[in-house]
């Protein structure tokens, strides 16, 4: 109410009725979109050792980041892929119910002052080179290189609404379904069977699992930690 200056919630849902603008800037007042560069530092050491080996069996993979946020997981993996030496061969697909973000993500612009904390992330993921390498400081901001992410997609897509768009190899989703209730949360797990080739791996990060999914045993668990599991059938 405040946000669009009205008075009271009937103002309020009589504009989100009739401007499709109003509910846009709801939606992203509304959506947690808090995210960091190599957050949970355990799970790339993790996607090194147990989707990496995968990914470099085939000629050429498609990796679907759900809910990418402003883009800090995206160019994690897509540097994780570049020291692997697989960048040419995995395209990555970065996607958010919220465009706002999908924007900003494209960009790859972060705060410099945040820097010093991913930099202590990125060791602890088992980077191996020196991460400063990565971008250009610029005022408060440190653009990273989009070469980094070069061919990869940044779309709006809504998990709950959207259908499978295409065939992964790899997808991530962290810190996405704990928003959501048991149903929708099933209703995305569908979706992600769906859009899941044959022995394509499913990343949920630590505070998501797959128990409790009418798919659970479709899959093999690959880190019980790290929630990374293998569909087998
Ligand atoms: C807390 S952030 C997590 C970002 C990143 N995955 C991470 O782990 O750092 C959650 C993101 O999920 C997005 N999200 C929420 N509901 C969604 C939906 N139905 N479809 C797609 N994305 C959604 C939000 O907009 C937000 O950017």
């Amino acid at each position: 109410m405040d946000g669009e200056r009205v008075e009271t919630v009937s103002a309020l849902q009589d504009l989100l009725l009739h401007d499709p603008a109003v509910m846009e800037r709801l939606l992203l007042d509304l959506s947690v979109n808090v995210t960091a560069m190599f957050r949970d530092p355990s799970f790339y050491v993790s996607f090194r050792e147990n989707v990496v080996p995968a990914l470099r069996t085939y000629p050429f993979s498609r990796l679907w980041v759900a809910g990418c946020s402003t883009g800090e997981e995206v160019y994690s993996l897509a540097i994780l892929l570049e020291e692997e030496g697989l960048s040419d061969r995995v395209r990555i697909f970065a996607t958010d119910i919220n465009e706002a973000v999908v924007d900003r993500a494209r960009l790859g612009v972060f705060p410099l002052d945040k820097m010093q904390e991913y930099t202590q992330n990125y060791i602890r993921a088992g980077g191996t080179r020196s991460f400063s390498e990565y971008y250009v400081a610029r005022y408060d901001s440190a653009r990273f290189a989009g070469s980094l992410v070069d061919g990869a997609v940044f779309a709006q897509h809504n998990l709950v609404s959207d259908a499978a768009f295409n065939e992964f190899q790899v997808i991530t989703c962290r810190n996405v379904m704990i928003y959501f209730a048991q149903p929708l949360q099933e209703h995305v797990h569908r979706l992600f069977y769906e859009s899941l080739a044959m022995f394509g791996v499913l990343a949920l990060g630590q505070k998501e699992t797959i128990r409790f999914s009418p798919h659970e045993r479709s899959f093999e668990e690959l880190d019980a930690e790290e929630r990374l599991y293998k569909k087998i059938s």
